[in-house]
């Protein structure tokens, strides 16, 4: 089966949107620093982008969780692969993720860091499915909402590929 990639968002409007994001997470954390928590490998990407736009000091770290085979359905399994280097305790945490979806994987996470007493907590997604959604998630910042449909790139993958892709595509099978 041949696949192709038809653009959903350009790499323009992503890079404009992941600009306004910063912004506000700026404006938002006036006088604190800001802990990025990037959930592997998806968020590698957009965590980069946004930090590169956050003005207050921030400091990073990086976790990998798993609820996905080679599927494109969440098989609702969350398995931590990696945990993070550093405790939470006292950071304000702001976990940066590709796509909320279901909202499995994130709803796990947030209650698992949230018991590491972090100052504050809270979720910025690059993109987010809300008609998918099976777990209520509080999501603080959202880059698009966008239809349910398969996408790639900016982090995104399907079975591994794309991820590279400096725009947000949906991959067709012709
Ligand atoms: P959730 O637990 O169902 O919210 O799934 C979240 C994870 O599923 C994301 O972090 C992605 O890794 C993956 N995922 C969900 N939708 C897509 C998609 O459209 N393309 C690629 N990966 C996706
Ligand atoms: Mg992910």
């Amino acid at each position: 089966m041949a696949e192709s990639v038809r653009v959903l968002l350009t790499e323009e409007e992503v890079d404009k949107r992941i600009k306004e994001l910063g912004e506000a997470i700026s404006r938002d954390y006036q006088g604190e620093t800001v802990h990025l928590v990037c959930v592997l490998k998806g968020g590698v990407f957009f965590m980069c982008e946004l930090a590169k736009r956050i003005t207050v000091p921030v400091t990073m770290d990086f976790m990998s969780a798993s609820s996905y085979g080679s599927s494109t359905k969440s098989s609702g399994v969350v398995k931590i692969v990696k945990d993070l280097d550093e405790p939470l305790k006292d950071r304000h945490v702001i976990i940066v993720e590709d796509i909320v979806d279901s909202g499995r994987t994130l709803s796990y996470l947030i209650k698992m860091l949230g018991d590491r007493e972090p100052a504050s907590i809270k979720l910025c997604t690059l993109l987010d499915k809300p008609e998918r959604r099976v777990t209520d998630v509080k999501v603080d910042y959202t880059g698009f909402n966008i239809p349910d449909e398969f996408v790639v790139g900016y982090g995104l993958d399907y079975d591994q590929r794309y991820r590279n892709l400096p725009y947000i595509g949906v991959v067709e099978f012709n």
